[in-house]
């Protein structure tokens, strides 16, 4: 949520300004780029030189530049105009009645009435201060403009008292930063569970029948997903690959028999689901205990069929939008029309090994969309990562049609 955004914290003096060194490394950790303005009495509670180690940019207190020469200066305009979003923390009576006013008497204030993106602002004060009606209408008044608070919390404070007034936490402050950005996601509120990588299917302790699927099209599905604000499940195949994305849930299986089970557990919670994984049809009808030595010039297994999950899933389907896909070599439109429309499918997504690049072993991909209106899109060849957002795209164009 927070990956690649510019941010701008603005901190005034308050004792809670300790605390932005722990907001400064959660901000980072979470993949902003912060910068960091510092009011005068600020810089008396936490330093600018850690501020800035931790930022990896100057954390600036002045409109002029310190060792700068004459014409050198933190221009406030260009700040405001960089930041994707601005917060004030520690938020002082005094700043936030400044803001309130459009007083406009340090480099910090500046920013501030030069920013164009959200504000945010979390109060730090004593809990009489908190109170007052000037304080109120500040926050009045700020709410007003745009901005939004974070609203303080209940504990002890500088004062020896006990009240509303204590700044929220650097964690809380980030939870409640991508907790607001998430809120206007297409996808926030929605669950997408998505199968992804081959199957194994084991002939014996040591032995089993797979294929070349990496997996990599249903992760980056996943991290399209969960960009879009779902909570996704991603039920995967033996699979080398890994996910970090506080929004996944990755479930490990191995044979086909297990993704069965694990998907029809997540399915009737699903509002999107989308099979693209590459599972088995068939498995060894037993599996020895030992390994099998080698006897004789032919050896035969067996053979047993594997249950179709997505056909399961079609079957059972109510409110879902369910996706397949079809990876041909002949007769590849009329084909995947015969699967989307055996499998109960909302829409399948066709791969045609007669495209070079395509298919579920490399990086890239060329697909061609279907739905159950018999509506076609072909794509061009693309990275599997961007194939995932033109899949997510024609979902979502179709969920909210
Ligand atoms: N699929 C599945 N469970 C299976 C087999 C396939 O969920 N046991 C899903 C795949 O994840 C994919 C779709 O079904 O989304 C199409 O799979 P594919 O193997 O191309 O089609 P089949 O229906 O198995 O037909 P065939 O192998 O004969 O082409």
């Amino acid at each position: 949520m927070l990956d690649g955004k510019n941010i701008l914290l603005g901190i005034t003096g308050g004792i809670a300004a300790y605390k932005t060194t722990f907001l400064v490394r959660l901000l980072i950790k979470a993949g902003a780029n912060v910068k960091v303005v510092l009011t005068e009495s600020a810089s008396s509670f936490v330093s600018p030189l850690t501020l800035a180690t931790l930022s990896k940019n100057p954390a600036l207190t002045s409109f002029v530049k310190e060792n700068g020469n004459e014409t050198d200066w933190n221009n406030h305009v260009d700040l405001g105009l960089w930041a994707d979003l601005m917060i004030i923390a520690p938020a002082t009576a005094n700043t936030l009645s400044k803001m309130a006013h459009g007083t406009c008497d340090n480099l910090l204030l500046a920013a501030y009435l030069s920013a164009k993106c959200p504000v945010f602002y979390a109060p730090a004060m004593d809990l009489d201060m908190y109170k007052h009606e000037s304080t109120k209408n500040s926050f009045d008044k700020l709410k007003s403009f745009g901005n939004i608070m974070i609203p303080a919390t209940t504990g002890e404070l500088a004062s020896g008292l006990h009240g509303e007034g204590r700044m929220a936490e650097p964690e809380s402050i980030v939870a409640f930063l991508k907790e607001h950005l998430s809120q206007d996601l297409p996808l926030k509120g929605q669950k997408v569970m998505i199968t992804a990588g081959p199957t194994h299917e084991a002939i014996d302790p040591v032995r089993f029948i797979g294929n070349h699927s990496s997996g990599l099209m249903g992760y980056e599905l996943a991290m399209v997903a969960a960009g879009l604000g779902a909570e996704v499940v991603l039920i995967s195949g033996p699979s080398s690959l890994s996910i970090n994305h506080e929004s996944i849930t990755l479930v490990n299986v191995v044979s086909a028999a297990e993704m069965y089970t694990v998907a029809h557990k997540h399915f009737e919670n699903s509002d999107i689901v989308i099979c693209a994984a590459a599972v088995a049809d068939y498995r060894p009808k037993t599996i020895s205990s030992q390994k099998i030595k080698k006897d004789g010039d032919n050896f035969t297994i067996d053979l047993i069929k594997n249950k179709d999950i997505l056909l399961s899933l079609g079957k059972i389907k109510s409110n879902q939008f369910l996706v397949g896909f079809a990876l041909e070599t002949e007769n590849e439109l009329e084909n995947a029309k015969g699967k989307l429309i055996k499998k109960n499918l909302d829409a399948i997504i066709l791969n045609s090994l007669n495209d070079k690049g395509a298919g579920f072993a490399g990086n890239t991909n060329k697909i061609t969309f279907l739905d159950k209106n018999s509506e076609i899109k072909a794509f061009e060849l693309k990275t599997k990562a961007e194939v995932a957002v033109d899949i997510m795209n024609e979902i979502l164009i179709r969920l909210h049609a």
